[in-house]
């Protein structure tokens, strides 16, 4: 039995490998990928996700759909910094193929309508288009069977600011409206699960990429940038917050503890912009979320090794910086 979903994307790096998730798992049936501003700049993520799906052997199977260019109320803000290009200076002819001409947003809702209860969500990027398609239309939230949102820390470090992790600081607004908007919400956050769980050290990276597949070598390349960045701050390794996400919806016995919270966003503060308030049973507050607290992390690692093994065919050449090709 597949499971249906669409990703909610800011494609880049890790989101690009919770594509590949996605679209080589047998239990996924990934109906749509819509974009949301986040991570690098729009036009570079919708080509992300298109090299991707190229990578993936499955270019054109999968309708792209662009949402929400920027954030509800604030200025986007990039992590270009921390991603670069997203992949890696990797790029593919892009003629003849191009996003859907229907909105992320109405796609959501759309495809969330025409089977009520049956559609899974994994929002891995700022939560601009959810929010933005729960308001309008009122039975969006209940449509949607479950949804999966990497995002947060729960009572831990931030990572774009001491208090919040990026995908929250990003659209604050719109996650405090999901979170109030009545979604049956499971939540990976940044710290600790992601910190503890989903990085993966050099021995790792390096059996990987020693797989020798056309999506083992886009995986080394897209998250080069990340890799650099991450030990530049501390982080001894490369983080997987995104796969890690799609992965617990299509295999949940890799989640080995998770409980009930309270969460709701700070979008007040000066200093705890986009602050994830985890609120456990003493606080008395209503349970609005399912928080993931422990991962079988050797079990996701043998996953997505087993994953990246995979045999594709690119349909177009992906082409290198150096004038080589994948594919
Ligand atoms: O904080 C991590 C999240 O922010 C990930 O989804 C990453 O892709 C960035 O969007
Ligand atoms: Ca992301």
């Amino acid at each position: 039995m597949t499971i249906p979903l669409v990703i909610d994307t800011d494609t880049a790096q890790d989101d690009c490998v919770a594509l590949l998730v996605a679209l080589l798992d047998p239990l996924a049936d990934l109906r749509a990928i819509t974009m949301v501003a986040g991570n690098v700049g729009f036009d570079q993520q919708v080509r992300n996700a298109f090299l991707t799906l190229n990578v993936a052997g499955r270019l054109g199977e999968v309708p792209v759909h662009t949402g929400c260019r920027r954030p509800l109320v604030r200025d986007w803000v990039s992590a270009e910094n921390v991603h670069g290009d997203g992949v890696g200076g990797m790029s593919m002819d892009m003629a003849g193929h191009g996003p859907q001409a229907e909105h992320g947003v109405d796609a959501l809702i759309r495809l969330a309508a025409e089977r009520p209860g049956e559609l899974s969500i994994v929002a891995i990027g700022p939560l601009t288009n959810l929010a933005a398609a729960s308001v309008k239309d009122p039975d969006f939230a209940r449509n949607v069977k479950a949804l999966y949102v990497m995002g947060g820390s729960n009572n831990g470090h931030g990572n774009i600011t001491a208090a919040a992790e990026f995908n929250f600081y990003v659209d604050p607004e719109a996650a405090k409206a999901v979170f109030r908007a009545g979604f049956e919400i499971t939540v990976l956050p940044w710290d600790p699960v992601t910190l503890r769980h989903a990085l993966f050290a050099q021995p790792a990276l390096d059996e990987l990429a020693a797989l020798g597949t056309p999506i083992s070598e886009f995986f080394t390349r897209a998250c080069a940038a990340t890799l650099e960045f991450n030990r530049n701050v501390g982080i001894d390794g490369s983080t997987h917050p995104d796969s890690l996400t799609a992965a617990a919806l299509l295999h949940p016995e890799l989640v080995t503890r998770a409980a009930g919270y309270h969460v709701d966003i700070e979008t007040a503060g000066e200093l705890t912009r986009g602050y994830s308030a985890m609120s456990w049973g003493i606080h008395g507050l209503t349970e609005n979320a399912t928080v993931i607290e422990e991962i079988d992390s050797a079990g996701f690692y043998r996953y997505l090794r087993d994953l990246l093994a995979k045999k594709t065919t690119c349909r177009l050449p992906i082409l290198l910086p150096d004038g080589a090709t994948i594919g």
